[in-house]
């Protein structure tokens, strides 16, 4: 293999200046199609356009970078993640694969020049779930396996018009406006999310498999009344009911296995003020296990519990509004991977992850692979979010070998 020198200070320095672009100072808040999210992408084409690569944006706001091959310019060896966060997320999480991929082809570029197959790096609108109730809307759309529509954000905003009016802001002269070819394979690079890497002292992360997840609003319906005049016994509290369910939710996700995830991670109550009884709460469920059956085993038993607990007038309802099965990454990928880090000396550990990733859909129209590197702390989805920087240069380094043995 060629010596392949990774700019490292162009990479920090690229990934300082989206980072200071997000609009709010407790982490980063690149909700998909808020003013952050434009700005990002809309830096994103500028960097693509000066530095000479083929820059096409889609109806979702995914902007693709391509360094065109010169032998088979149709076949596509595509890398790259997501622009947007979680609400005060951190600078690492979806950023790293985008900008990570973009550092590896101007690697190969300036180093070889033009490849034989055509290097695309990718920045998918949308994968968090964190506005609109859908997950991986971008990499969906790409994949041509689903469209998202006609659904709202917590603002009654709707995603369609959303979309249009960011995508407008984009678009711009030298900018293809088309959904291009799916590519011939997909490699993601990310951080690990997790402390597992950092436990196993292994600088890079091999994904096997993905979590399957599921994501529901629960709806506590109760009656809102007087905080000081209604006895204990007679009340219908919406917040009582809620956490006997949520408890409760708890100990059969422990009971079913260890390795089931269970998280509320948004809860809002109805009135909400300090002397009303809660007449409604609405909550948030996300569940994960690489097991589908362990999934819908604990799917069943939550509809019995909610239907347990609710005893006329106060009722549970739960309403799932994701349900993406666990998935298999390419191995003949990964073997390649695990090849060339031992060629680089990077330590690795073959993993499964616990978080979602656009590769779970992409990984269903291409042979795809994921590149993880360690997490301080595990720590994740959080202003605090960190990898060191041999570490964030080590998967560089590696998507760089990658990307050279495929397309060179
Ligand atoms: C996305 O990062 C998720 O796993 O929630
Ligand atoms: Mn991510
Ligand atoms: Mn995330």
């Amino acid at each position: 293999m060629p010596d392949l020198p990774v700019d490292m200070a162009q990479l920090t320095q690229h990934l300082a200046k989206i980072n200071a672009l997000s609009p709010d100072t407790s982490g980063q808040n690149r909700l998909v199609y808020s003013p952050g999210w434009v700005a990002a992408q809309r830096q994103l084409l500028a960097w693509g356009q000066e530095l000479g690569l083929t820059v096409t944006l889609d109806d979702y706001g995914t902007v693709y970078l391509d360094l065109v091959g010169r032998v088979q310019p149709e076949t596509i060896i595509a890398t790259g993640s997501h622009m947007d966060t979680v609400v005060q997320g951190g600078p690492l999480d979806g950023l790293y694969g985008v900008l990570g991929g973009l550092q590896a082809l101007l690697t190969l570029k300036q180093a070889l020049g033009q490849p034989k197959k055509t290097l695309r790096v990718i920045a998918f609108s949308e994968e968090e779930g964190s506005r609109f109730p859908t997950t991986f809307s971008g990499s969906k759309h790409y994949a041509r396996i689903e469209d998202t529509t006609g659904l709202k954000d917590k603002d009654g905003l709707d995603f369609d018009s959303a979309r249009t009016a960011a995508v407008a802001q984009l678009a711009g002269p030298d900018i293809q406006r088309t959904l291009p070819k799916l590519p011939a394979t997909f490699t993601e690079l990310h951080i690990e999310q997790g402390p597992r890497l950092a436990a196993a002292k292994a600088q890079i992360g091999l994904v096997a498999a993905i979590v399957g997840q599921r994501r529901y609003t629960v709806t506590v319906t109760g009656v809102a009344n007087h905080a000081g005049t209604t006895p204990m016994a007679q009340r219908q509290d919406a917040f009582q009911a809620t956490v006997q369910f949520i408890n409760r939710l708890f100990l059969l996700a422990q009971s079913l296995s260890p390795d089931l995830t269970f998280t509320v991670g948004e809860l809002a109550l109805t009135p909400n003020t300090v002397n009303v009884i809660p007449g409604k709460v609405v909550f948030t469920v996300d569940c994960r296990h690489t097991d589908t059956t362990v999934l819908d085993n604990f799917e069943t038993l939550m509809g019995n519990t909610a239907a347990l607990l609710s005893h006329d007038p106060l009722t549970i309802s739960v309403s799932r509004w994701a349900k993406i099965p666990p998935v298999q990454l390419d191995q003949q990928l990964l073997a390649q991977n695990a090849n060339l880090a031992d060629q680089l000396q990077l330590s690795h550990l073959t993993l499964a992850s616990g978080a979602g990733h656009d590769s779970q859909i992409m990984t269903q129209v291409t042979p795809t692979t994921m590149i993880f590197v360690p997490s301080i702390k595990g720590i994740s989805h959080a202003p605090q979010e960190a990898t060191a920087t041999p570490d964030l240069l080590a998967g560089v380094q590696l998507l760089t070998a990658s990307l050279y043995r495929q397309a060179y």
